[in-house]
């Protein structure tokens, strides 16, 4: 009868989240528990003043600080409880399909196994399908500051893992960091077959989001907000339906729109972009999956038809299977019908 508000709209509608990096949910009151029982130190005195440093002036500003809250994460156990909150915050707002970014550099690189911190992580996600109902995807990001030498050592590890790892991503500091570093990494990936998908234009330039497409052979990317300063390339990605996971929240507060009223993604929808709603690191910028698209609903005035667009967009660029995807999309129609 359309009658709930747009609150209540986006409160109950079941969604998917394409672009989260589990590092990025580690929340302020986690990280001092688990610094405490590892005896290690936090550079901030309390949780209040560490909350009172997020404030960031582009992606390289946060990048440090959230790689130095990844610090004290140590044990198995660390991993597991990292990503149990995660599923059980976004139970509460019924996100029903993950697929999460794990950054094996950020520990491997010092001292922590490979081992350690994807099984701390898989553990979680299979509890999360069994008790929460939450099916997932994994996917292994490569830091691109990093070297080739770096990533393609990262892969290796990856491989006995090959059953519970479904893709691999980049992220991390991007501009001066093009999709080309990586091709050939990328490319053994791919032989090996893992799918791929690359953060590209979130700061970077549009070539970059080229580059990813040609030499990377994405099936997503993450961001994309600059595919519109080109309009060939926007095109091509609204010929060929390659997913956009967009994220609102950590575009206004990596200083990627000003505003969110300045979003562009009512404007992607309309050039027919598929694109999606993530909250990347939610526990930096201030929001999960709703407060993300409540913020965008309410400073572009979307209507609740936009939403559910939005919502089945998550689940068509999903790795979902054709048949859980329709029947998610049917679930969604049936939702729209009745509110
Ligand atoms: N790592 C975590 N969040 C990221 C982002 N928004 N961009 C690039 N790398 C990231
Ligand atoms: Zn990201």
């Amino acid at each position: 009868m359309n009658t709930i508000s747009i609150e209540k709209f986006i409160e109950d509608i079941p969604k998917a989240e394409l672009h989260l990096h589990i590092e990025g949910t580690f929340e302020p009151e986690l990280m001092f528990t688990i610094a405490k029982r590892n005896n290690k130190k936090i550079d901030y005195a309390s949780v209040e003043a560490l909350k009172r440093a997020y404030q960031f002036n582009n992606l390289q500003e946060f990048l440090d600080i959230y790689y130095a809250g990844a610090n004290v994460l140590i044990e198995e156990q660390d991993f597991y409880d990292l990503t149990w909150a995660y599923l059980t915050k976004v139970h509460e707002q019924n996100v029903v399909h993950v697929e999460i970014f794990f950054d094996p550099q950020t520990h491997t690189d010092r001292g922590i196994s490979f081992e350690t911190v994807i099984n701390g992580i898989y553990r979680a996600l299979d509890d999360g399908q069994q008790q929460l109902g939450i099916s997932f995807k994994l996917i292994m990001s490569f830091l691109r500051h990093l070297d080739e030498a770096s990533a393609f050592n990262t892969l290796e590890q990856a491989l006995p893992y090959k059953e519970w790892i479904s893709g691999v991503g980049l992220d991390s500091s991007e501009i001066g960091n093009p999709p080309s570093k990586f091709e050939r990494v990328f490319a053994k990936a791919l032989e090996e077959g893992f799918a791929t998908v690359a953060h590209a234009g979130e700061e970077g330039p549009s070539a970059y989001i080229w580059e990813a497409l040609k030499l990377l052979k994405v099936t997503r990317i993450d961001h994309g907000n600059r595919c519109l300063d080109d309009e060939e390339l926007v095109e091509q990605l609204v010929k060929l339906q390659i997913p956009l996971t967009v994220c609102p929240l950590s575009n206004l507060e990596l200083k990627v729109v000003p505003d969110l009223k300045n979003h562009p993604i009512a404007k992607m929808m309309n050039k027919g972009l598929l694109v999606t709603v993530n909250s990347d690191d939610p526990a930096y910028f201030g929001g999960y999956m709703n407060e993300n698209y409540l913020g965008i609903a309410q400073a572009l005035d979307l209507s609740k038809q936009q939403i559910i667009t939005l919502v089945k967009n998550s689940f068509k660029a999903s790795w979902l299977s054709d048949k859980e995807k329709n029947a998610m999309i049917a679930k969604l129609d049936t939702y729209f019908q009745h509110n």
